[in-house]
């Protein structure tokens, strides 16, 4: 069952292009709008929405940190994020213009069922992003946008993380649909331009084999660390999480602008570091800057491993090892910048003999809070 791939992880991995399609599939059309209606959050709801908050835990919370970007710039929503288990227990401020986005690929969580619990109790609408038809959490939800990632059976997740990007990406832009705001062309054109992700994610795939060999070459080192901006830094924690939850090995995930305010004391000689660079089309100051600070960190010794999209070559004089990435729009780059990542800690782990698929102390799905 695990379609020829040594571990569930590896061809979970390879599926993500599928998943992709499969998460889009009927929602979108060439025109460039969205039909969400399975949502069954009627639209004057929608646009009385005031605040936007989701609520998830680790890989899923990650997705959550991107969507923040997304809604906050094609709604103009304020949107808050927060960690499920930190969520209810600081009283937090909800009313029935408040739409809670509860992401779980499992839809048993323990800390998400219950941070959204205590949102419906203080009268908000919840809306799931979940991955399992009939789960606990779309089940006591207003409304539910499946993801259509297939089962995913390695704990460390992949193929549902992408998948809740694009969840997250859709919810993003029908709201920004359904209120109207001056980005409709910019949502028609995102709209259009995610139908060329899952293609984008194949080609990432196909490239992987340096990364591999790369990872295998770190199987030593105690630390990796990570650096991203904008949507990369959640990119960055992701990848930081991976290599904890499957190499076992120290790794930390930070903004690049926070670097000078504490982390560059980190770096030393042949750390290795991977920078998750953005699109120097769109936000070019934030390239800009981050291709300083992989010039800071290169200067005090850090082996440099950048992500870079195709075509950028600020980047190539500073990186000891450079992956591309399809060029995709902005807010988009984690569909793609986040798949090398995964490869990587699925080597590094492989490589150091770690069980990939079950990982030690870890589950699948934490049903207890
Ligand atoms: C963790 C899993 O315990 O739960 C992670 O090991 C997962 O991989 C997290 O991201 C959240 O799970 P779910 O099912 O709510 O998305």
């Amino acid at each position: 069952e695990k379609g020829g791939y040594d571990y569930f992880m590896l061809k979970e991995i390879a599926e993500q292009p599928k998943a992709v399609a499969d998460t889009l599939l009927g929602r979108t059309d060439g025109s460039g709008s969205l039909t969400l209606d399975e949502v069954r959050i009627p639209a004057n709801v929608l646009r009385e929405v005031g605040k936007v908050v989701i609520v998830a835990c680790g890989t899923a919370f990650h997705a959550g940190l991107i969507a923040k970007y997304a809604i906050e710039h094609w709604t103009r929503v304020p949107c808050e994020v927060e960690l499920a288990s930190e969520f209810r227990y600081r009283d937090p401020i909800l009313d029935q213009q408040t739409l809670v986005v509860a992401i779980s690929q499992s839809g048993e969580t323990m800390d998400t069922l219950m941070a959204l619990r205590h949102a419906r109790e203080q009268g908000a609408k919840v809306l799931a992003i979940c991955n399992t038809n009939g789960s606990t959490i779309p089940r006591e939800s207003d409304a539910v946008l499946y993801t259509h990632a297939g089962p995913e059976v390695a704990v460390a997740s992949t193929k549902a993380f992408l998948t809740q990007l694009v969840a997250c990406y859709l919810v993003a832009l029908y709201l920004g649909q359904v209120r109207g705001t001056k980005y409709a062309d910019e949502i028609r054109a995102v709209v259009r331009d995610l139908g060329s992700i899952a293609g984008a994610v194949e080609r990432v795939l196909e490239t992987m084999e340096p990364v591999r060999e790369l990872a295998r070459s770190l199987a030593e080192k105690d630390t990796v660390l990570f650096l991203g901006r904008h949507v990369g830094y959640p990119v960055a924690l992701e990848g930081a999480l991976k290599l904890k939850e499957l190499a076992y090995m120290h790794a930390e995930g930070f903004a690049a602008g926070e670097l000078k305010h504490g982390p560059i004391a980190l770096i030393e000689e042949d750390l290795p570091v991977v920078v998750v660079v953005p699109s120097p089309r769109g936000r070019s100051v934030l390239h800009d800057k981050i291709v300083s600070n992989i010039q800071e960190i290169r200067a005090r010794g850090a082996r440099t491993i950048v992500v870079a999209e195709e075509g950028d070559d600020a980047v190539v004089p500073y990186a000891d090892h450079l992956i591309r990435v399809p060029v995709t729009p902005t807010l988009l780059q984690p569909l793609v910048a986040t798949v090398p990542l995964q490869v990587f800690a699925c080597e590094l782990a492989t490589a150091r003999g770690n069980e990939v698929d079950q990982p030690r102390n870890l589950a699948k799905s934490v049903t207890v809070e």
